[in-house]
């Protein structure tokens, strides 16, 4: 077998063979396909697709590069939920402990940001002391005695997804079915979780644009996961809007706590109350009330443990930013469009993510919105706080707001967009 004939036959639109999926996988991994040569069959696959077939072998050759864990040693039933990435996205944060209330097990392996999408564990690393790093046996524990735990993937399972998606995010081909439904699905059928909620975001703040590609993706994961044994559900979510009011790390920890505590966004508490149902029902567990786990403050007091058994301090102060700029509203009237998109990079350039892996994120950087769209709003009005440790990136993130946050005449009838599009499954 031979990296360039591989390359060839997808350039040129043809179906990749088992053998020649299973070979580039596994000798990209051991570093036998060189980067450069990985890229271009990226590239030729965001180009030309893979149809079902490969993709299904595709990411069993990703499972079969790294280990698989097991957590056939809890009494309770596993549930997990992934989402494919948006700007202001937390709900990982309170969802985890919620459901663990409710008697779920939740083995929640979580990423970092890249890009304008913020990641779950930069936000978690603003709590002070919070580890992300676990051993199995660690992960083992936090699960058998909290019931939820959120942290890094180690380096044995899908190790082939850790060196192409690092790969895929500096060369242009991240926005691809095959490719992002591969990356996720070999990671969770690895980690061996029993059922899966996939929350996949439509809209300019996430990878899938517009609904029909979405719904490609949520199908596919659906079928792979299904495939594998794994219950899988799949929820089409709004990101045209940031979720929630906050986007950047520890102002997103607090409107998570907020939410535990029984407040926050209205938005932030639908979703997380629609993927507990979808997870619990999936784990077997339908009579659950995670309305009443909030509520009561039994999902709170899971947070509090969990957050504790990774070394951090609940009661800690968050991080906050040296410096503030706010953005208020140019006109009176209905606040018609606050793309998340543009909310997601202005994060990004004040601090809150990173350009390249290694780089370091602020942990008190980020977007604060004061108004919702279709709100309405007085001229003057602060719209947004921007929070940054470096406010000589204040201009650049204002130039990636620069007419993104429009409003409208005081009589304009605004049609929202619902926070679940549809459900897949
Ligand atoms: N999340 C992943 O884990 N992989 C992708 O390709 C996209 C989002």
């Amino acid at each position: 077998m031979d990296v360039i004939s591989v390359i060839r036959a997808k350039r040129d639109r043809g179906e990749l063979t088992a053998d020649q999926i299973d070979w580039v996988i596994g000798a990209y991994t051991r570093g036998e396909v060189a980067h450069e040569q990985m890229s271009a069959l990226a590239m030729a696959i965001f180009l030309n697709g893979m149809n079902r077939t490969e993709i299904a072998r595709w990411t069993a050759a990703m499972i079969n590069s790294g280990e698989r864990m097991d957590f056939s040693s809890l009494t309770r039933p596993t549930a997990d939920k992934h989402s494919t990435g948006g700007v202001g996205d937390k709900i990982t944060l309170p969802l985890a402990p919620l459901v663990a209330a409710c008697g779920a097990a939740v083995p929640q392996l979580s990423g970092r940001g890249l890009g304008h999408t913020g990641g779950t564990l930069d936000k978690l690393e603003a709590i002070p002391g919070w580890r992300a790093q676990l051993t199995n046996p660690e992960m083992l524990d936090v699960l058998r005695d909290v019931g939820s735990v959120i942290c890094a993937a180690g380096d044995g399972l899908a190790p082939a997804d850790k060196k192409l998606y690092a790969l895929r995010d500096v060369t242009g081909t991240v926005e691809s079915i095959p490719l992002i439904a591969s990356s996720i699905m070999s990671k969770k059928i690895a980690e061996g979780t029993g059922s899966l909620v996939l929350d996949v975001k439509v809209g300019s703040g996430a990878f899938m644009k517009n609904l029909d590609d979405a719904r490609e993706l949520a199908a596919t994961m659906v079928e792979l996961g299904t495939d594998h044994g794994v219950r899988t559900t799949a929820l089409l979510t709004d990101m045209a809007t940031p979720l929630g009011l906050t986007a950047g790390n520890a102002l997103e920890v607090r409107e998570s706590v907020e939410v535990l505590a029984g407040g926050g966004p209205r938005d932030v508490v639908d979703l997380t109350l629609a993927l507990a149902r979808e997870m619990l029902d999936a784990a077997g567990l339908p009579d659950a009330d995670p309305a009443k786990a909030l509520a009561d403050g039994s999902a709170m007091d899971h947070w509090r443990r969990m957050i504790l058994a990774q070394g951090g301090d609940p009661d800690a102060p968050l991080p906050v930013a040296h410096e503030q700029h706010t953005v208020t509203a140019s006109a009176t009237g209905i606040l018609t469009g606050l793309d998340a998109y543009a909310v997601g990079l202005a994060a990004w350039r004040l601090g809150a993510g990173r350009a390249r892996k290694e780089d370091p994120v602020q942990a008190g950087a980020g977007v604060e919105l004061h108004a919702k769209p279709g709100d309405f709003v007085a001229a003057g009005q602060p719209l947004l706080t921007l929070h940054t440790d470096t406010p000589e990136k204040l201009p650049y993130a204002l130039e990636a707001l620069d007419d993104q946050v429009v409003v409208g005449p005081a009589d304009t009838t605004f049609a929202g967009t619902p926070v679940v599009w549809e459900r897949i499954g």
